[in-house]
């Protein structure tokens, strides 16, 4: 009591007219809602909330208006520097100026208004504590995935948000790749479904993932009536329908998606009228400005490549596929095709993808391999299970690429031409019974392919 009193008369002149938000809610802010707010609420009380602040008993009521020596909020800031009941707990003594400050403002009456909400500030990855039950179904739903070849990543350490990028694996298999997620509900942030197989019937898999906060269907076959499947992700921030078959009518799903800031329209059927409604509607929709803009955003960004991948000749405008947020372009639309069957080699090309080993098993022990132990053998890489195995191939490559499917049978050419008898030049070819026959010049191929079997003889002597 002494030492209230004590502050009470040493305590610096207090500002007039305090006000909560600007002059109040700061010292809490800085000094208690760590424990007493929306993370932790010690000994039941909260300073983010009007709630129970100005409730009790004779003995406790954290604030009285009007009277500062009655409020127990008073009383523990201006407890001895070392009283164990001083707040804030574990740390020092507020400033006499900030505790003049507080006992001003409850003299004044105590005006409370609502804090912005800490939310505001929250980290975008923050996600709830996970229960027993959730993390032992996330743990059985990462197996799955690995086993099935479906890579899951922790997007942050300190954090369990995840992130599933189906995108470049472009096999027919995406719906069932995503029912393999069910049990990543709560941790699942980020999906990137660009360009895959993926339906609506997969869609509706992620229909319960309520963390999710970007979503790429980009060129993906999904339809209007698939996107019902997104009407509760309450989190969903970012979602590219780029290229897809979407209208006007599929944005009727969206209407009530309450966290949407950015969504990517170009290349669908959605009308810039419909688009500019929407968006009107939609007062937390950030996209820079105007339906415009919204539709255009991706369309501003040329093609990564100004050569197909497959001819080498110039791209068209009109043959591009979508990988990931990339554009590629492509000349002709068998080159579209032939791309889209077998992206692989050519994202490798393009540097949108790292030539992976060939091999899944090492050579060396038969064990699956294991990230970092690769070796190169010509053009390709190959992986090992561990650094032992790498050595043993580093040291007799040869041994092995067989085991690889490495082994590149040398096409055997004749050395001399079967029509005139002279040296070969290896360019000048012809296919005879499954292999290369060569021979000097175009006139003597000509001569060969006339009757080829009647060189039969002498080809079987060279
Ligand atoms: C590091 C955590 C921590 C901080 C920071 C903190 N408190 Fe507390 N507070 C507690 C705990 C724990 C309790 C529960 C009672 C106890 O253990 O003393 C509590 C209880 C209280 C109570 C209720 C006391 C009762 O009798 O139940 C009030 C009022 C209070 N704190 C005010 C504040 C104020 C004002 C600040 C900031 C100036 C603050 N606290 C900062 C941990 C903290």
């Amino acid at each position: 009591m002494l030492s209230t009193l004590l502050s009470l008369t040493l305590a610096s002149p207090a500002p007039v007219d305090v006000d909560f938000l600007k002059d109040v809610y700061p010292i809490l802010e800085a000094n208690c809602i760590e424990c007493h707010g929306p993370k932790k609420q010690k000994g039941d009380i909260r300073f983010d909330m009007r709630e129970g602040l100005f409730e009790g008993d004779e003995d406790f009521i954290p604030i009285v208006p009007g009277k500062p020596d009655q409020s127990t909020v008073i009383e523990l800031i201006s407890l001895d520097a070392d009283d164990p009941d001083l707040m804030p707990k574990k740390a020092d003594k507020l400033s006499d100026a900030d505790i003049a400050t507080l006992r001003t403002w409850i003299e004044e009456g105590a005006a409370w208004e609502q804090p912005p909400v800490a939310e505001a500030k929250a980290d975008p990855l923050a996600l709830p504590e996970l229960s027993e039950q959730q993390v032992a179904a996330r743990d059985r739903a990462l197996a799955a995935c690995a086993k099935a070849g479906v890579r899951v990543n922790l997007i942050a350490e300190n954090h369990h948000a995840l992130e599933v990028n189906l995108s470049l694996s472009r096999g027919d298999g995406t719906d069932g790749q995503v029912t393999l997620l069910a049990g990543l509900e709560p941790m699942l942030v980020w999906a990137n479904l660009a360009g895959t197989k993926l339906t609506d019937a997969g869609l509706s898999k992620l229909a319960g993932f309520g963390a999710l906060r970007r979503l790429n269907l980009s060129g993906t076959a999904v339809t209007d009536a698939g996107l019902a499947s997104l009407a509760k992700l309450g989190e969903l921030r970012s979602l590219n329908l780029y290229g897809t078959r979407v209208t006007d009518a599929g944005l009727k799903h969206l209407a009530s998606l309450p966290s949407l800031e950015r969504l990517y329209l170009w290349g669908t059927d959605v009308t810039p009228e419909a688009a500019k409604v929407f968006q009107a509607s939609h007062p937390a929709f950030k996209v820079n400005t105007g339906a415009e803009l919204v539709v255009t955003e991706i369309a501003s960004g040329a093609a990564i490549n100004t050569e197909c991948p497959i001819t080498g000749k110039a791209v068209s405008a009109a043959f591009v596929v979508l990988v990931g947020d990339k554009k590629v372009g492509l000349c002709c639309a068998k080159c579209k095709a032939a791309f889209e069957a077998d992206p692989g080699p050519h994202l490798v090309k393009l540097g949108l993808k790292d030539a992976g080993p060939v091999n899944d098993v090492c050579p060396v022990s038969g064990q699956p391999i294991a990230a970092g132990f690769t070796s190169k053998a010509g053009e390709d890489l190959v992986g090992f299970c561990c650094d032992k195995c790498k050595a043993t191939f580093d040291a007799a490559p040869d041994k092995f690429l067989e085991t690889l499917g490495l082994k590149k049978e040398a096409p055997e050419l004749n050395a001399l031409c079967p029509v005139s008898g002279k040296a070969v030049d290896a360019a000048v070819t012809s296919e005879y019974k499954g292999r290369s026959v060569a021979f000097c010049c175009g006139n003597c191929k000509k001569a060969f392919d006339a009757d080829p079997d009647s060189f039969a003889e002498k080809l079987g002597d060279i």
